[in-house]
């Protein structure tokens, strides 16, 4: 049988993600026009032919959260429509994330729904990358090929060559990927015992471990508020750490984050381009790394029908 063809099409969520991404496949962007009616809403339409090809659909569903859904949900339509012969949501981000469960009465379990949306719309598979919590792949009756940034701050701070390091899970929940980032940087490792007192508030407890005299990486899944980093940098300063390096996969850098990053006892911000990291105001102490040659890696083998699971290794 002949070998389906490989098309990428950009959202507008990330263009230059996509844009690196389409460099590393050596390819260019299928033509999209996304633009809006006078009321607001998405007018989406493609210009190259996608009929019976493999289409990949880059769209991290960031800021502002509801019209990249919405967009990446008409592109998903768009190509069904067109008879694409696949379609994959390359979700670099995926937001609605943090309500993955109904812990209390009269909630809805916003990270279900957008799935169902997803996968309502025509999606056939998902490439994402540091879910905010990884069951969530088990919303999508279709497959879900997850990554982790892991490997890309890994390698960076490897060649800082932090000495008596030692690496700080900033709540229990991720305590299992600074044990990957200890392993592999040769550090011991400490968890900051976080209390979430509301959707936008947290309240340190202890730290299980010991930081006194060390260098502390804290790794993290996503900076919204900057709330949880800020609060374990401190904790970690005042129990005797010499510095703090902190990553985390989400840049999404809600309000005054910068700012309160930058008055926290934290020596460097390092985040990926899941989301935009363009046009940061001058003098914010953030380090940009991409994934895109993560993700165009994993396009590729999926492409191929190769394993993806290498990937997956941190
Ligand atoms: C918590 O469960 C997450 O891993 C992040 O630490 C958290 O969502 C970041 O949010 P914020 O920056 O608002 O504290």
């Amino acid at each position: 049988m002949k070998k389906k063809s490989l098309q990428v099409i950009a959202g507008t969520a990330n263009q230059s993600l996509a844009a690196k991404i389409c460099d590393y496949l050596y390819l260019s962007p299928a033509e999209a026009e996304v633009e809006r009616f006078p009321d607001g809403e998405w007018n989406v339409k493609l210009n190259s032919d996608i009929r019976d090809t493999d289409v990949f659909i880059i769209q991290p569903t960031c800021p502002p959260v509801n019209d990249s859904i919405m967009e990446l949900l008409l592109l998903i339509d768009c190509c069904r429509r067109a008879s694409a012969h696949q379609i994959t949501a390359v979700i670099p981000y995926f937001g609605y994330a943090r309500k993955d469960r109904k812990d209390e009465g009269r909630v809805p379990i916003s990270a279900k729904l957008v799935s169902n949306m997803i996968v309502s719309a025509g999606a056939q598979r998902v490439l994402t990358l540091d879910l905010h919590a990884t069951q969530i792949q088990g919303f999508f009756d279709i497959p879900v090929d997850h990554l982790y940034a892991a490997p890309v701050f890994i390698k960076y701070f490897q060649e800082k060559g932090i000495k008596d390091l030692t690496v700080v899970s900033p709540d229990v929940g991720r305590t299992k990927l600074a044990r990957v980032y200890a392993q592999n940087l040769g550090g011991e490792l400490a968890v900051v015992d976080k209390v979430r007192t509301g959707p936008d508030q947290v309240a340190a407890g202890t730290v299980i471990g010991d930081v006194k005299g060390r260098n502390v990486i804290l790794p993290d899944d996503m900076i919204s508020t900057g709330g949880s980093i800020v609060l374990a940098a401190n904790v970690v300063m005042e129990l005797g750490a010499k510095s703090v390096h902190v990553c985390a996969t989400h840049g999404i850098l809600c309000g005054d984050s910068i700012q309160r990053l930058n008055d926290a006892p934290i020596q460097e911000v390092v985040v990926s381009d899941s989301v935009p990291m363009e046009g940061l105001p001058a003098g914010a102490n953030i380090k940009t790394l991409t994934v895109a040659r993560l993700l165009g890696e994993a396009i590729r083998r999926i492409h191929e029908g190769e394993s993806v699971s290498a990937l997956f290794e941190t």
